[in-house]
């Protein structure tokens, strides 16, 4: 179509290379599912990063009038769209990172399974591109559910024989931001000085939040530490409520996943004390992935940072967290070996 002809032409393709040649430092980075609510603010946050020097926005619908439109923007990055299956492999090819956003929503008439085996589906489709084209790319899944959908990415890799755990990064930084911020109002302070752990997994009472390691250093009531746990577990339902059952949380989704793609490129770039919480392997419990602060570098999540110390509340917490994440791990193991 007009928008990818034009950005793959000569010119496109010449200011690319230049900055590969010692320009600015520039990375690759692929948008998988771009044209949705919040691939589209996601593909016009990433066009205003100047870590970007290529930006590939990958998608089954609305792709080319998406790519036409952010490619107006006159920032560095130079910006290619890629509109259905036959054209995944284009749009990996050379990619430093790859954030994943594809899914479909659930239609009439469809059960949970259904959905889950759907959405399972596409993830394994768009691993195995992975795999083929940049092996050695970055992933950060966001697509729910991600506590099932992290595990199906590492049985491809595994598959594949590409895995790398550094590399596979499950999103949980909206449940960070949403802390940092829901935190900051209690205290009354700028939230953008509040640093929230949260850890465990990403969805309900898996979303664990670390009231008692917040800095700065602060103290809560029992009953502030109970509510502001739970608006943090149902963060999502707050703002599902709001839009009265028309969308999802999409904005602020599209700033957190900004925010951590772009402690990745940082990461990736050398910097050092780049820390972030994400849903990774790890053997920080009995449970083969978890969410816990982890340190971003050259490799991705170089470092798996420990717990630290829990309170009597967050250890009963922590045991909620767990039984319901090694079901969620499960199934999408199982998923694959079926
Ligand atoms: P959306 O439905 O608006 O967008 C999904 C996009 O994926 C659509 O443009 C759709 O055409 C595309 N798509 C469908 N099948 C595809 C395929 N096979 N290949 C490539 N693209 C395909 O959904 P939205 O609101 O943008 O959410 C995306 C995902 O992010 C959902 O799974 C959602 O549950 C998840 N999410 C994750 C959060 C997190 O914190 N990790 C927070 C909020 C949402």
């Amino acid at each position: 179509f007009d928008a990818n002809l034009k950005m793959e032409g000569s010119s496109g393709m010449r200011r690319a290379d230049c900055r590969g040649k010692g320009g600015a430092p520039g990375f690759k980075v692929a948008i998988l599912g771009a044209a949705g609510g919040i691939g589209q603010p996601l593909a016009m946050l990433m066009k205003m990063n100047p870590l970007v020097s290529v930006l590939h926005l990958y998608g089954v619908s609305n792709i080319p009038g998406v790519t036409a439109d952010i490619s107006h923007m006159d920032t560095g990055a130079v910006v290619r769209g890629f509109l259905g299956q036959p054209q995944l492999d284009n749009a990996l090819t050379g990619m430093d990172l790859v954030i994943i956003l594809a899914s479909v929503p659930r239609k009439p008439g469809m059960t949970r399974d259904d959905l889950f085996t759907m959405n399972a589906g596409i993830i394994k489709t768009l691993c195995e591109g992975i795999a083929r084209c940049c092996p050695k790319a970055i992933v950060n899944l966001i697509s729910n559910p991600v506590n099932s959908t992290v595990p199906i990415a590492a049985e491809v890799f595994k598959k594949a024989g590409t895995y790398d755990p550094k590399r596979l990064l499950g999103v949980t930084m909206l449940d960070v931001v949403r802390a940092n911020t829901f935190v900051a109002e209690v205290l009354g302070v700028d939230p953008r000085e509040v640093d929230v752990p949260v850890v465990g997994g990403h969805a309900g009472v898996t979303i664990l939040p670390l009231l008692s390691q917040v800095k700065p250093p602060c103290s809560f009531s029992q009953e502030e530490t109970e509510n502001l746990t739970a608006r943090i577990q149902n963060g999502g339902i707050e703002v599902a409520v709001a839009k009265d059952g028309t969308g999802s949380a999409t904005l602020s989704m599209a700033y957190a996943a900004l925010k951590f793609a772009d402690a990745c490129l940082r990461g990736l770039r050398g910097d050092a004390g780049i820390v972030e919480c994400s849903f990774v392997a790890s053997q920080v419990t009995e449970l083969p992935f978890f969410a816990t602060k982890v340190r971003l570098g050259r490799n991705g999540a170089e470092e798996i940072y420990q717990l630290g110390p829990l309170n009597e509340y967050e250890r009963a917490g922590l045991e909620k967290a767990k039984g319901e994440l090694a079901g969620s791990i499960q199934k999408g193991i199982s998923f694959m070996s079926k």
